[in-house]
């Protein structure tokens, strides 16, 4: 297989060793084995067709690879796979002020794109903790969501166009940047939460909108969980909302263990609300504060005085997924409808109590979207194959409830490795089969991601 990748590729941008194929071959998920036959690094779109079209002749799978913070294993390589790194494509090739889009390739960095935006008073309003390794062209695959959905909605909102290199090694343009173009199927949304099994995003057009004016950020001490809503609700009447996000007093502490912040505030509460608006809004935010605490439903608050406050409070939210890392978490990231969140949150929470009593839970999430992140952490003393064995028995009865709302198993950090066999709890059998149908499309000898979103069949 070396010799033939290396008819594509030079000696050095394919690689074998042990080393790289452990820093390549995995994502955040720390519970695969990784095991991929060799790592490529494509600095052209010539090179993933020619990568592409081997894989269907010699018969070997291949892996897509971007920043490699994927929490589902969706970029794992377990079999022997040819993973193919965009860490050598991460140029912007284009930018049109008067479309406001950005071409950018697949392995630009998000905080890069980010930047580039705001080197032109332009905004990227696509943000997560992850955005300083994630790369545009996994934020695709997985259609991130992150920290400002409420306001600015998903990675699928913003592309105005894909290139994509299909399993079969065909290059597609798809919708080319265009505002408006209705001629039948728009094969761009397939790619976009695709997870890589279609084929390669490469290309993107991105749009970028105005720079958004000064925001503050507030903490809030929040008594009881249900009361998270009628809080919500209440600031969303008084305030154009960019984020609302939530996190229990558990994922705090383990925030304040790991990361130079201060509490928000002297008091302890179950739970916080964080939530960022426009500081035109300020006065109003202030006098919901006050009424929120009259209902009863917040203890504490504080509003942010500087930038670097607002950062403060920023990583008390967005510090969590990396300080609970250590203790190698059993990731659950569940949606319902906003309206169905606090009966749902009731159940989940009353379950949780009944089948881990004796594990550590972390609540946190953007609830703002109807989407939590229950995070059960493994005790030192258990083997990591233990502690998944006893959450993936405990999983059904959880997403059984998800199911009975119509919620998703999976919101936004996709289905991987990790969700896969529970898929079935979130789309019919029906879905499921026409699934299977458009991969075969795009992808008819099955060389793209084996294995990831859908079982073998
Ligand atoms: C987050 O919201 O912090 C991210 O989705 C990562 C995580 O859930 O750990
Ligand atoms: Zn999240």
């Amino acid at each position: 297989m070396r010799q033939a990748l290396e008819d594509i590729f030079p000696a050095e941008r394919v690689r074998t060793s042990p080393e790289d194929l452990g820093v390549w071959g995995v994502d955040w998920t720390r519970s695969f084995p990784v095991a991929p036959g060799a790592v490529v690094f494509p600095e052209t779109v010539e090179e993933i067709v020619a990568v592409t079209r081997l894989a269907n002749e010699a018969g070997f799978a291949l892996v897509p690879s971007g920043g490699r913070t994927g929490l589902s294993g969706g970029a794992v390589a377990s079999n022997g796979e040819v993973v193919v790194s965009f860490d050598r494509m991460n140029r912007v090739l284009d930018f049109n002020p008067v479309d406001r889009v950005v071409r950018c390739e697949a392995g630009v960095v998000t905080a890069r794109l980010q930047e580039y935006a705001a080197e032109r008073g332009l905004f990227y309003p696509v943000d997560f903790a992850s955005s300083g390794s994630s790369q545009v062209g996994g934020n695709i695959a997985t259609n991130a969501g992150g920290i400002k959905v409420i306001r600015y909605g998903l990675t699928r909102d913003w592309i105005a166009g894909l290139k994509v290199v299909t399993g079969a090694g065909e290059v597609l343009d798809c919708n080319n940047g265009l505002v408006k173009n209705a001629t039948g199927y728009d094969l761009r949304h397939l790619f976009i939460g695709a997870e890589g099994t279609l084929g390669f995003v490469v290309e993107a057009d991105i749009r970028l909108l105005e720079a958004p004016p000064p925001q503050r950020v507030m903490v809030l001490g929040v008594e009881r969980i249900s009361d998270m809503l009628d809080v919500l609700r209440s600031f969303q009447a008084a305030v154009t909302l960019s984020a609302f996000e939530f996190f229990s007093e558990s994922a705090l502490q383990h925030v304040l263990a790991h990361r130079d912040v201060p509490r928000p505030f002297a008091s302890r509460a179950p739970y916080y609300a964080l939530l960022e608006f426009d500081a035109a809004g300020e006065e109003a935010a202030l006098e919901t504060f006050e009424a929120t605490v009259a209902a009863g439903w917040v203890g504490d608050g504080v509003v942010s005085r500087s930038d670097a406050q607002a950062q403060a409070l920023w990583t008390l939210r967005e510090g969590i997924s990396e300080s609970i890392a250590p203790r190698t978490p059993y990731k659950n990231d569940l949606s319902v409808r906003i309206s169905d969140v606090p009966e749902f949150l009731d159940e989940i929470d009353r379950m949780v109590g009944e089948h881990y009593p004796d594990l550590e839970v972390c609540w946190y999430g953007h609830i703002g979207d109807g989407n939590l992140h229950l995070n059960i952490l493994k005790p030192d003393d258990l083997s990591i194959d233990a502690f998944y064995e006893r959450c993936h028995r405990i999983s059904p009865a959880l997403f059984e409830a998800v199911r009975a709302r119509r919620g998703s198993i999976s919101a936004e950090h996709g289905v991987g490795l990790l969700k896969r066999d529970f898929l079935p709890f979130s789309r019919s059998p029906a879905e499921i089969a026409l699934m299977r149908s458009v991969k075969r499309v795009f992808d008819p000898n099955g060389v793209m991601n084996p294995g990831k979103l859908l079982a073998d069949a």
